[in-house]
């Protein structure tokens, strides 16, 4: 753990105010960071004697921001789905691959076969990319098990990836994505509740449901969740994603933590999510390749706390990179590049339930990416052209 010093900022986006999408910039900074935590942060010019004597690293001008929080991945899985990608290009439906035994239950066939070892490190090498282009913190789901032993490994490699990374990992059990193939859908749910959870909620934080049309009904979610949070696991929702089901409303009658993808949620469901302070998070890789829009604009207009994130998976959005959301969250879902970049940052860091991070203030975790530009904005106005030059993560330049 070292003592550190930027000083040379252009722009410091701090997020410190904690208003949704306001990003509070401050030019010609300076950061101090002690043992991996943030110990000032002023205008350069103000820099107090007490905090000079440290490594420093002269930013030369360039933008700095909290790390990214990526709040929805499933970034454990083996193998790839290039062809079900070429076919879905060509004209066949994701829903109608699903059902087929494909899509989902491919990658499940795949990563139930991978040895641990394999399964580990791919899913490491994953992580590691996502912290070259300025992750600090990923949420991680299972969901490519479908059984008690198979869920538990997940979540074990998971907890691994943060091991064996510099990234805070937070982990979801997501057995609820699909019922597997030659299984009835109740006696999968029956399975989940008296099985699954109990093995599997001490290896996790949270809890999911793919709760949308050819997964799992309002009904099944419901009794899933709510023993998932009689186990004190947090929330969270896939949620009218591929048709409007009522998923967002159940995502608010629960207060879950958040509700995923809302690509179909209406007006009502924003009002009830802003209601229930459930955060949503928005997957604009994920809406790119399903050809849907979630309705940011009225989401963020409600008033409900916006998060993006990658989504990262083999089937709908195999993208790790946040500098990439941040662009398509701009140009498809038409947020501002300043609203983008907060929900990129503090919006994640809200819907992981984490209030140490996503902002750049004293106490702060120094979770901090040094931009290739002048400023954040770069991040949709060049988009694919702007990384990170540093990542520091809890104080240390990775
Ligand atoms: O977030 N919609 C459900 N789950 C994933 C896709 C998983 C897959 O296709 O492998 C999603 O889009
Ligand atoms: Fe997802």
């Amino acid at each position: 753990m070292s003592d550190l010093l930027l000083t040379g900022i252009g722009e410091l986006v701090t997020n410190a105010s904690g208003r949704g999408g306001a990003l509070d910039v401050l030019p010609d900074a300076a950061v101090a960071v002690d043992g991996g935590t943030i110990a000032w942060v002023g205008p350069e010019a103000e820099l107090p004697d007490e905090v000079r004597d440290r490594d420093t690293v002269d930013c030369e001008g360039r933008s700095v921001l909290p790390g990214f929080v990526d709040a929805h991945t499933h970034l454990v899985f083996a193998g790839d789905r290039a062809d079900e990608f070429v076919r879905r290009r060509a004209g066949e439906s994701y829903e109608d691959i699903l059902a087929s035994g494909g899509g989902i239950h491919a990658t499940v066939a795949a990563t139930t076969t991978a040895p641990t070892a394999d399964l580990t490190r791919v899913s490491v090498a994953r992580a590691l990319r996502m912290l070259r282009h300025g992750t600090t913190t990923v949420e991680i789901k299972s969901g490519y098990g479908l059984a008690t032993g198979a869920e538990a490994r997940l979540l074990e490699v998971a907890a691994e990836v943060g091991r064996a990374t510099p990234l805070d990992v937070v982990t979801t059990f997501l057995g609820a994505h699909v019922t597997p193939v030659g299984m009835r859908s109740g006696d999968y749910v029956r399975l989940i509740i008296d099985e699954m959870l109990p093995a599997c909620a001490p290896l996790a934080d949270g809890c999911d449901v793919f709760c949308d049309r050819g997964a799992f009904s309002v009904d099944e979610a419901r009794r899933i969740l709510k023993e998932a949070a009689a186990r004190g696991l947090d929330l969270r929702i896939h949620a009218e994603q591929l048709a409007h089901t009522g998923a967002a409303a159940l995502a608010a009658e629960l207060r879950a933590a958040s509700a995923d993808h809302l690509d179909h949620a209406t007006r009502s469901d924003a009002s009830a999510l802003a209601a229930a302070g459930t955060v949503a998070v928005l997957v604009p890789g994920a809406a790119l390749t399903m050809a849907g829009t979630p309705p940011a604009r009225l989401l963020a207009e409600a008033g409900v706390t916006l998060a993006i994130a990658t989504d990262c998976n083999p089937g709908t959005s195999n993208i790790e990179s946040m500098p990439l959301v941040v662009a398509l969250a701009v140009h498809e879902l038409g947020l501002e590049p300043a609203e983008a970049t907060w929900a990129a940052t503090r919006g994640g860091a809200r819907a992981l339930g984490l209030g140490d991070r996503g902002f750049v203030a004293p106490g702060a975790v120094a979770d901090l990416i040094v931009l290739e530009a002048p400023s954040h904005v770069d991040l949709s106005y060049r988009p694919g052209s702007v990384e990170p030059w540093r990542v520091i993560k809890r104080g240390v330049a990775v």
